[in-house]
């Protein structure tokens, strides 16, 4: 059977997660990041980022000696098979940047280009379709002299993790896909994760390099479509009387062909991967000729959105300023410390803007909120210090510490209970039967 030594360039969400589990199988991984003292920190068994469970399984790999990190490409020469998992951000106009596929794939030619022996690359990073063959595989076979199908083995290899489930997803995917440039290449790398998965077998789809990477991009923008789809039924349930959006998309979710996941209405999708990838795919079609106007309009949904917590607050207040505002969550989702592209950030920039005072609280993004807010806003050190003589909370991240509230926490601690549920976690009778002011998205007047 061959013998697999991996290598992982670019030690973010999915390269580590994506090293860190292979390693606990048994597979010998090699991390490579440009950036020494994340290298330094993860071989100390610290993670850059919060994620359950994962710092754990870290700590065991480094102590079996099955993974370490490393800034050196030239440990590369010691593998056969290299995941490409940098990132490929937004650009100032939407487009993908690929500046960081490009210079990882310079390094890894470089080294490469003194190796006889077959070298597979993997790229598991979100990218355009064309971008494998078209970007990696020409500057390995031009700039490096190595000859595809002969001694360089091309595979694309989508990642479909979630932040917060990383690691649940990593050992228990609903499928893998496979793109590849040969049968060989794609062989190798379907045999790898057929070890890896052992007796749990997921379907694994075998298709071209740019089928696959269009699958990520279409599975994206499909989900942040139900989302954004989940939310103008929100919103139009709001003018409704009696009318509960939660009723609503339960009965809709009940229809097999629908299913509820990914139909929860809120204050709109965050994260790096949803508004990066709609955008991303929404330039690369419009490039290509196809104006993608289920996609923009997913995007403009979700841009507004944020800003219906800041609606219903004027419903009950005229005015926000000089009231003290809670926010209660700050990451993009539960169980992550991520603050990309999260809606708090719009939120409480808006609440500032109204002249209101913000206090935050959220139990792990409140460092990377004061990288954004510095001195702008009071960060409380528990959710009762953060409540103590507010006028109005927003609930804007379904943390299970802030499910567990109940109306007389927020009787006890506010100046006056009024409670925005933005992600619909609090049973609204429940509520106002205690006297709070209570308002939600997608629950109109008299229910
Ligand atoms: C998402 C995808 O779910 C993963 O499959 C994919 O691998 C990943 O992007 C990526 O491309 O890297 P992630 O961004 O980690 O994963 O988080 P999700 O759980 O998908 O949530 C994204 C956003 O949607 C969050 O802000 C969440 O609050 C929001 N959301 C989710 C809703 O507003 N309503 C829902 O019903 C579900």
């Amino acid at each position: 059977m061959y013998k697999y030594r991996v290598s992982i360039i670019g030690l973010g969400y999915v390269g580590l997660t994506t090293a860190v589990a292979l390693a606990s199988r048994g597979f010998n991984v090699i991390g490579i990041d440009a950036n020494s003292m994340k290298v330094e920190k993860i071989n100390n068994g610290e993670l850059p980022f919060y994620e359950p469970g994962l710092r754990d399984l870290l700590i065991k790999v480094l102590d079996k000696k099955r993974f370490h990190a490393t800034t050196d490409y030239k440990e590369i020469l010691n593998t056969n098979i290299t995941f490409i998992c940098v990132g490929t951000p937004s650009l100032p106009d939407g487009r993908i940047d690929l500046s960081q596929i490009v210079s990882a794939t310079k390094s890894l030619g470089n080294v490469l280009r003194k190796k006889n022996d077959i070298h597979f690359v993997v790229v598991k990073s979100t990218v355009i379709p064309g971008t494998t063959r078209n970007v990696v595989g020409k500057i390995l076979v031009n700039n490096y002299g190595k000859r595809l199908g002969e001694n360089l083995g091309l595979c694309m290899n989508p990642e479909f993790l979630r932040e917060g489930t990383a690691l649940y997803d990593t050992f228990n995917p609903g499928r893998v896909v496979i793109g590849e440039y040969d049968k060989k290449s794609g062989d190798i790398l379907e045999n790898l994760w057929r070890t890896f998965y052992r007796a749990n077998q997921p379907p694994i789809l075998r298709t071209s390099l740019e089928a696959a990477e269009m699958i990520k991009y279409a599975s994206n923008a499909f989900l942040a479509t139900k989302i954004s789809f989940a939310n103008t039924i929100a919103n139009i349930c709001q003018h409704i009387p009696n009318c509960d959006v939660l009723e609503v998309l339960r009965g809709v979710g009940l229809d097999h062909r629908i299913n509820p996941a990914f139909l929860g209405p809120g204050l709109g999708f965050g994260g790096s991967c949803f508004p990066k990838d709609v955008k991303a795919l929404i330039s690369f079609s419009k490039d290509i000729g196809y104006e993608p106007i289920l996609l923009e309009a997913t995007l403009k949904v979700n841009e507004e959105q944020p800003y219906k917590a800041i609606e219903l607050a004027k419903k009950h207040y005229n005015s926000l300023k000089g009231l003290r505002v809670t926010v209660l969550g700050l990451a993009f989702k539960p169980n992550t410390d991520d603050m990309r592209g999260a809606v708090s950030i719009k939120i409480i920039n808006k609440l500032l803007e109204e002249g209101a005072k913000v206090v935050v609280h959220d139990p792990k993004a409140v460092a990377n909120a004061r990288k954004i807010f510095s001195d702008k806003i009071e960060y409380a050190s528990d959710v009762y210090n953060a409540l103590k003589g507010a006028d109005l909370v927003i609930i804007v991240t379904e943390w299970d510490e802030y499910k567990k509230l109940t109306p007389s926490v927020f009787k006890t601690y506010m100046r006056r209970a009024v409670i925005i549920d933005g992600r619909r976690i609090y049973n609204p009778q429940t509520f106002r039967n205690e006297g709070i002011s209570f308002y939600a998205i997608g629950l109109s007047e008299g229910t």
